[in-house]
């Protein structure tokens, strides 16, 4: 049988982690031949400590067959030690009246910590998902934090936008969610991310085609797409949990198993395609094989494409740039 990985998750006492740790545990994210270790870091508090022991008991209860051992930490420094694979999913949020230097400083702070203890600890190859929002610009800190692995580990997801897209085109299409390819969602997550589906078929017909109508694209596909997290925080009085450990399953298993020729979407530091400057960390169309991702190069940008990708993209470099002084 093949040897266990080491995979490290942060938050894990948290809404998204209670809908997580047991996917991945039962073999969802990896394979069902996959024998995994999880080590789960919360913040070093006696009420998520604790409730970070109740979870693991209940993790205990599943009696999973590939769960092989799991650890609780508080320190990101024997967290990461060995991690293959590392979901970083606990962060600061803005709040209601939180001013956007206190989020970027929080989280700053975070993700430098993180970063760098990756850098210290973790598998050379680990990969690295972060969940916890500003998305982007976390695994941007992150990746900035920890310069002796390569670039290409870090990614934000931008998964959890494709799929809601996905379902939007499905609805409207009235065809099959599993049938639909080549979508992809350019950006950042956040309100501003561009989910593109000029290029999308549905078996081997233009979706474009088949829906015809920009002005239904301009004022409720996308508006429905980027406003999804907060109808759902409206609908639930709790923001996307399920949904997101779905995406977050979806990324993972989609860079270590492969895609098979078909496109996802990924945050990744760009190496300037797109025109979209060197290490901004944003979503593009990506293939996987072989445990790597490969952007899709060589579409077609329009004015209207071009004009939502240089607004999401000013959106980012404005977050970068407030991250500055901190790396
Ligand atoms: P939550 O508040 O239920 O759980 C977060 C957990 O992280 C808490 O238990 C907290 O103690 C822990 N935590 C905070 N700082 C930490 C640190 N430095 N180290 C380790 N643990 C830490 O939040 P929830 O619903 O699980 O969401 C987590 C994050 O994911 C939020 O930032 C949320 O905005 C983000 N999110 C991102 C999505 C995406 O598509 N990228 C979608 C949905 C949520």
């Amino acid at each position: 049988s093949k040897k266990p990985v080491r995979v490290a998750v942060t938050g894990a006492a948290g809404q998204i982690g209670y809908a997580l740790l047991f996917r991945i545990a039962s073999g969802e994210m990896l394979g069902k031949d996959q024998p995994v270790i999880l080590q789960l870091l919360e913040v070093p508090v006696e009420g998520p400590q604790k409730a970070l022991k109740g979870v693991m008991m209940e993790l205990d209860d599943c009696a999973f067959p590939l769960l092989v051992e799991m650890t609780a930490h508080s320190d990101p420094m024997t967290a990461f030690k060995d991690a293959d694979y590392a979901l970083l999913v606990g962060s600061r949020p803005r709040g209601p009246g939180m001013e956007r230097a206190e989020l970027l400083a929080v989280n700053g702070a975070i993700f430098t910590a993180q970063g760098k203890a990756l850098n210290a600890v973790a598998s050379r190859n680990v990969k690295v998902l972060v969940v916890g929002n500003p998305a982007n610009t976390n695994a941007y800190i992150a990746m900035k934090s920890a310069p002796d692995l390569p670039r290409k580990n870090f990614t934000a997801m931008l998964r959890l936008d494709h799929n809601r897209a996905a379902s939007q085109i499905a609805a409207k299409t009235g065809k099959a969610v599993a049938d639909i390819e080549k979508l992809t969602v350019w950006g950042n997550h956040s309100p501003t991310m561009y989910a593109d589906y000029r290029f999308a078929t549905i078996n081997g017909e233009s979706v474009a085609k088949m829906i015809n109508d920009q002005e239904w694209n301009a004022n409720t596909f996308l508006p429905t797409v980027g406003k999804r997290g907060a109808a759902i925080i409206e609908a639930r009085g709790l923001s996307s949990a399920a949904s997101a450990a779905n995406a977050a399953i979806d990324h993972m298993r989609d860079w270590a198993l492969g895609t098979n020729g078909k496109w996802v979407t990924m945050g990744i530091p760009s190496d300037g395609q797109y025109g979209i400057p060197k290490d901004t960390m944003f979503g593009f169309p990506v293939t996987c094989e072989n445990g790597e991702y490969k952007i899709v190069e060589g579409l077609e940008i329009d004015a209207f494409s071009q004009e939502r990708i240089n607004i999401t993209l000013a959106e980012l470099q404005g977050e970068q740039d407030g991250v500055k002084h901190l790396l």
